[in-house]
C-alpha cells in the first residue's frame, strides 16, 4: 500500500495576546513536531488526553489551521505552500467530522438540504432531480431512510446526526476523513454502530481516516496503526496488534490500563499515574512526562527523548529503553 499522507515535523504553536511583546504572554507549542504516515484505505487513531493536540493537529493537516513549521504531504504534494486556490481540488478530497454535530448542521436546514449544500457548493450538480436522488444515495449510504430528508437536525438522535454528518462530508467523494472524536459525545452502544459504519463505510468507499480519539478503547476496532500523544509530541507509534500487546511508554501503558473493563462487576481502573497533565503554557523540561511518570529517573528531567524503533511499525520516545 502507497502513502496518501505524510506529515513531517508538524507544528503548530499558538502565541498568546496579540501586538509587541506577545511571546512574553506564552506559547502553546499544541502540535510540536510530529511525523507520521497514514497509508491508502487505512485508518491511524491519534490518541491522547484531552488538550494534547490532537484537534489541532487534525485541522492543520486539513490546512483548516496554517502550521508553524513542517510539511504535509498529500500524495507527495506539499500542500502546506499552496496558495487557496492550488488548494481547492484538495478541499475536496479531504473532509473532516467532529464531535459535536449539531455544531456543524444548520438548524434551519432539513437534512436534504444540508446535504445537497456540498454539491451545489461545488457545483457538482445543477438538475433537481439528480440532486435528490444523489442525497436519498448518501442517506442509504449511512443507514438512514430517505424520508429523512424532510427532517431537522433538532428531530434526529445524536447517533442519526452523526450519521448525517458523515453523509455530508461523503457528498463529494472524499479520499481523506479527518474523525475527530466522532463517538465522544454517544452512548457506549451507539458508538459501536457508528464506529462499525465508519469501517463499513471505508471498506465500500476506499477511505482513510485519521480517528481522533481521548482513550485506547474507541480506536482499538477501527485502527490499523495508532499514535500516542502527550503535549504535542507523539511518544509511541506502533501497528495496533504490536501496540495493545507490547506497549513500551509508560504513557501509554498507563492508558491501556484505565480502560474499562468489558465485565461490568470490574471497574474502570484509574489512570496509574497521578494528577492532572501540566500546565501546556510551560512544560516540563526533558521529557514532557517525566512528572506523572512512575519510572522516572533523572535523565528524564533534562533530555527530551526521541522516538526509536523498538519492533516492526513500533516505536517509543523513552529513555527506559536505553537502559
Ligand atoms: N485557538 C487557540 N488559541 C490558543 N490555544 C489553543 C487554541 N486552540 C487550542 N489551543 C491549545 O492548544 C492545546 C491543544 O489543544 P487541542 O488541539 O484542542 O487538543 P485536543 O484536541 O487533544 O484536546 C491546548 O492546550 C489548547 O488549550
Ligand atoms: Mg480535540
Amino acid at each position: 500500500m502507497s502513502s496518501l499522507l505524510e506529515v513531517r515535523n508538524l507544528k503548530k504553536y499558538f502565541f498568546l495576546g496579540k501586538g509587541a511583546g506577545k511571546e512574553q504572554n506564552g506559547v502553546v507549542r499544541a502540535v510540536d513536531g510530529i511525523s507520521f504516515t497514514v497509508k491508502k484505505c487505512e485508518t491511524l487513531g491519534l490518541v491522547g488526553e484531552s488538550g494534547c493536540g490532537k484537534s489541532s493537529a487534525g485541522r492543520v493537516i486539513l490546512r483548516l489551521l496554517t502550521a508553524t513549521a513542517g510539511e504535509i504531504l498529500y500524495e507527495g504534494q506539499n500542500i502546506e505552500q499552496l496558495s487557496h486556490r492550488e488548494l481547492l481540488p484538495y478541499r475536496r478530497k479531504m473532509q473532516i467530522i467532529f464531535q459535536d454535530q449539531s455544531g456543524s448542521l444548520n438548524p434551519h436546514l432539513t437534512i436534504g438540504n444540508a446535504l445537497g449544500e456540498p454539491l451545489r457548493v461545488h457545483r457538482l450538480i445543477y438538475r433537481k432531480e439528480e440532486l435528490k436522488a444523489k442525497v436519498e444515495h448518501l442517506l442509504e449510504l449511512v443507514g438512514l431512510s430517505p424520508d429523512q430528508m424532510c427532517r431537522y437536525p433538532h428531530e434526529l438522535s445524536g447517533g442519526q446526526r452523526q450519521r448525517v454528518a458523515l453523509a455530508r462530508a461523503l457528498a463529494l467523494n472524499p479520499q481523506l476523513i479527518v474523525c475527530d472524536e466522532p463517538v465522544s459525545a454517544l452512548d457506549v452502544s451507539i458508538q459501536a454502530q457508528i464506529i462499525n459504519l465508519l469501517k463499513e463505510l471505508q471498506q465500500k468507499c476506499g477511505l482513510t481516516y485519521i480517528f481522533i480519539a481521548h482513550d485506547l478503547r474507541v480506536v482499538k476496532h477501527i485502527s490499523d496503526r495508532i499514535a500516542v500523544m502527550y503535549l504535542g509530541k507523539i511518544v509511541e507509534l506502533s501497528s495496533k496488534e504490536s501496540l495493545y500487546a507490547r506497549a513500551k511508554h509508560p504513557y501509554t501503558q498507563a492508558l491501556l490500563a484505565s480502560i474499562p473493563r468489558l465485565t461490568p462487576s470490574v471497574r474502570r481502573q484509574p489512570l496509574i499515574f497521578s494528577g492532572e497533565p501540566p500546565n501546556p503554557l510551560n512544560p516540563p523540561a526533558g521529557c514532557h512526562f517525566h512528572t506523572r511518570c512512575p519510572y522516572a529517573f533523572a535523565r528524564c528531567a533534562w533530555e527530551e527523548p526521541l522516538l526509536q524503533a523498538v519492533d516492526f511499525d513500533h516505536s517509543a520516545a523513552c529513555h527506559l529503553l536505553d537502559r
